[in-house]
């Protein structure tokens, strides 16, 4: 293994950098070159790559976003783009590559490894739904975002003695607004892997609440429910008489300076990233598991499924009594 790039694909997330630069600082302790491909696999197609070394990735460790800029390439998807790829990995003298992503990402590196490149892929995305992986890097901070502005919320709506139906990230999993959820009390977590009924699991605890003196409802709802939250806001305020307000935080979560959780674990898993093709690995998806950073086949990972936690899911109800 002489040479290796190194791109990040799909939805950014903060701790990108500190994977990207866990890989550049891990090649160059051990001697390998190591080339940044810009804008995810529109920049291996393109050839669009430089040379990085350890002080290319000064000063990136508590930076959001990714250096590298990243992307989502149709023509990736196609066979032809992948076969692209490997050329312009051949041309630029990749022995191997690093993908850093989502489950989208995943199988576009699954895509080159069938085809001779040994690729190894890395989890970045707020979203936590890598099935194979308890954590993906960016969750955390992610998190936190969320939690900091849940928080303002509440106070506006308690002052205004509102409700405030707010819409957070998650394409297709409930893991944020759960635990934001948890974390920030509201009195209804609504994800797309449980169903609801509106009058039940909306409206009757709103209702509730009320009459046990609460003086706000807080509503958080995941992005992937697919129902607008404009919408609920108004049917919430005409259905109970309870003044309605909707927040949709948007792409806010997907910014800002990592946290240290982010940090530690992209900075493992990016290293650990290049010691497995350093191993002559390839195939394989980086993830944690019993907290511990490990790696598993990439196909075998793709077809893990985790499921969102019942029993935090109960919690959140329990606790908005
Ligand atoms: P994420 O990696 O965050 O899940 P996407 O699903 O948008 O984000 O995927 C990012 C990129 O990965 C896509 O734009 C495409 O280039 C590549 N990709 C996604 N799905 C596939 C696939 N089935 N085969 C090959 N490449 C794919
Ligand atoms: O997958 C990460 C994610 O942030 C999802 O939560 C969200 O649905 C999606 O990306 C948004 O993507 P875009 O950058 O295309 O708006």
């Amino acid at each position: 293994m002489h040479t290796i790039g190194v791109l990040t694909s799909g939805g950014d997330a903060p701790g990108m950098n500190a994977a990207i630069r866990a890989v550049v600082r891990t090649g160059a302790y051990h001697g390998i070159r190591v080339m940044g491909i810009k804008r995810g696999y529109n920049g291996l197609i393109n050839g669009d790559m430089d040379d990085m070394d350890a002080r290319s990735v000064s000063e990136t460790l508590q930076k959001g976003g990714t250096i590298l800029q990243t992307a989502r390439c149709l023509e990736f998807k196609e066979e032809a783009g992948v076969r692209k790829g490997v050329e312009i990995a051949k041309v630029f003298g990749l022995d191997g590559l690093i993908v850093i992503g989502g489950d989208g990402s995943f199988r576009g590196a699954l895509d080159l490894c069938r085809a001779g490149l040994p690729t190894v892929a890395v989890p970045g995305t707020i979203d936590n739904d890598i099935g194979c992986s308890e954590y993906t890097i960016g969750y955390d901070t992610c998190l936190n975002t969320v939690q900091d502005a849940v928080d303002k919320l509440r106070d506006t709506s308690t002052s205004h003695e509102r409700c405030s139906v707010i819409e957070v990230m998650g394409r297709g999993a409930g893991y944020i607004a759960l635990n934001a959820g948890i974390a920030c009390g509201a009195e209804v977590v609504l994800v797309p892997e449980i169903p609801y009924d509106f009058d039940e699991d909306v409206l009757r605890p709103i209702l509730e609440g009320k009459a046990r003196g609460k003086k706000h409802s807080i509503i958080i709802v995941a992005e992937g429910v697919g129902v607008s939250v404009i919408e609920m806001a108004k049917e919430i305020q005409e259905k109970t008489g309870i003044e309605a307000r909707a927040t949709i935080l948007g792409h806010v979560q997907r910014g800002g300076s990592p946290s240290v959780r982010d940090r530690v674990i992209a900075s493992e898993m990016g290293s650990k990233a290049v010691e497995l093709l350093m191993e002559g690995k390839s195939n394989r998806i980086v993830c944690m598991q019993n907290s511990k950073v490990v790696d598993v086949d990439i196909e075998e990972g793709l077809q893990m499924k985790k499921k969102l936690s019942e029993d935090i899911m109960k919690l959140a109800k329990k606790l908005s009594v």
